[in-house]
């Protein structure tokens, strides 16, 4: 049982993925780090993400089982991430170890939550429930400069602002794997909900696809 949660930078989507998978008691899978941690060994040579050949190898010696999430989270990561990701040999690289991660999730879970980009439209297309979360640009500028304080990285608005409209370009106009929704995909605008009204509307759409999972994963917790 997959529930694919796709989605922009900021939109939400990795908390409601998150929570999701607590509530089902399924594994979860932030594909968005696998891309992530090839942007931030590249970088960690000195070498230029852009580069096809430099990003493919780095993507191919990585071991995607142990990442250390908390140094990949730098925004200066997400845009090397962003760079990376359009070269075709880096995505193959990455589908393999996401695909058995969805297949098998660890821990002996019934199921996987997988959040990305693509994992409605390409990881996953079979996905059983697949969920679209997107948000105006100016509701995930606002989100991912707090975020970015709280978390004491210096951020100035309207940089934040201008990296995210780069940043939504690069995954919507890319020929491989770009950012859009599955055909069958739900899409949930967050613009206007906090993360509890979000959650609540995705667990909805759960159930629609699903009708008792969610009731079942709670008597069973
Ligand atoms: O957290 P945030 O939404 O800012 O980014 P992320 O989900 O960690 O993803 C970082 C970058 O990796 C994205 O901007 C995409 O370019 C790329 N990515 C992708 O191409 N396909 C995925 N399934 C996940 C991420």
């Amino acid at each position: 049982m997959i529930v694919a949660v796709d989605g922009p930078s900021a939109s939400g989507k990795g908390t409601l993925a998150r929570r999701l998978a607590a509530a089902l008691d399924f594994a979860i899978l932030d594909t968005g780090l696998l891309y992530r941690a090839v942007g931030a060994a590249v970088l960690a040579t000195g070498g230029d993400p852009a580069e096809p050949a430099a990003a493919a190898a780095a993507a191919r010696n990585l071991d995607l089982t142990a990442l250390d999430p908390t140094p990949l989270r730098r925004e200066a990561v997400g845009q090397a991430a962003s760079v990376v990701a359009p070269i075709p040999e880096v995505r193959a690289a990455l589908l393999d170890h996401q695909r058995r991660f969805a297949a098998a999730p660890p821990g002996g879970k019934a199921g996987a939550v997988l959040d990305g980009r693509d994992i409605g439209t390409v990881v996953c297309p079979r996905a059983e429930v697949k969920i679209f979360v997107t948000a105006s640009a100016e509701a995930r500028a606002r989100r991912r400069h707090k975020e970015l304080l709280e978390r004491g990285e210096a951020s100035i608005y309207a940089r934040v602002v201008a990296e995210m409209r780069g940043r939504d370009r690069r995954d919507s106009e890319r020929a491989a794997a770009p950012l859009r929704p599955a055909p069958d995909a739900v899409v949930l605008d967050t613009t206007e909900m906090d993360a509890e009204e979000a959650f609540q509307a995705a667990l909805e759409i759960v159930e629609a696809k699903c009708p008792g999972l969610t009731a079942r994963a709670r008597t069973t917790k």
